[in-house]
């Protein structure tokens, strides 16, 4: 990596050391770990760093099978004509090199929440990242099906469960965080969001 990727890695970076400290804060042992939405796998190599000791569950379909991906504030997250086949084998070359064959980052080419829904193969999440569909529909209905995972992952779980995600100040996204928390959630510089979900 060059000086000028890593200087782009920086936000993420924050974003991903801002949960780690809220996650030390509260007493959370993050051992299960879902990013919802994760595009070139950027903050999915840095949580790999921040969470060393958690399993880490990456799902994003890598598709517009389901029309336009209403994925970031400034729309269509890729590049035009980029081919998300190709985003999704580079993502797994990515994280195969970060992972060296441990097998604690699990790629998964699916919608969410369908996954949520789906969700069989973990027995403990302790933290979820949502930074996948930025409308308020999209995002609220991850926040509603993602809580209930959370909710309901209770083997040897320490501490709160944390339901996170990015780029707060924008409609949708606050919309749905307004909706679903009522204000309860804390803020991070950089558009992070943290909601502490006693369990
Ligand atoms: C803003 S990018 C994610 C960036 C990534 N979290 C990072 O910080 O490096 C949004 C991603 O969400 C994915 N996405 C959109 N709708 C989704 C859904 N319903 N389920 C899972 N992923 C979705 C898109 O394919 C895209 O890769």
């Amino acid at each position: 990596m060059n000086w000028k990727e890593a200087v782009a890695g920086i936000p993420s970076m924050y974003r991903a050391n801002y949960l780690r400290a809220i996650a030390d804060c509260v007493g959370t042992k993050v051992r299960g770990l879902v990013e919802i939405g994760c595009g070139y796998g950027d903050m999915s190599a840095i949580l790999a760093t921040a969470f060393p000791d958690a399993v880490l569950h990456l799902i994003d379909p890598w598709s517009n099978d389901r029309g336009h991906i209403v994925s970031s504030p400034g729309g269509y997250f890729y590049k035009e004509h980029e081919s998300l086949d190709q985003v999704y084998v580079s993502v797994c070359a990515r994280m195969a090199d970060i992972d060296k064959g441990s097998g604690r980052i699990v790629i998964h080419r699916e919608w969410s929440p369908d996954a949520a829904f789906a969700w069989k193969f973990l027995d403990t999440v302790d933290l979820v990242f949502i930074d996948a569909n930025h409308s308020f529909a999209g995002c609220k209905n991850d926040i509603i099906a993602w809580k209930q995972v959370l909710d309901n992952s209770r083997a040897g779980r320490v501490g709160p469960g944390l339901l996170c995600g990015h780029d707060y100040g924008t409609r949708g996204v606050d919309q749905a965080i307004d909706f679903c928390f009522h204000g309860n959630v804390h803020l991070g510089h950089d558009g992070s969001w943290v909601h502490v979900l006693e369990r």
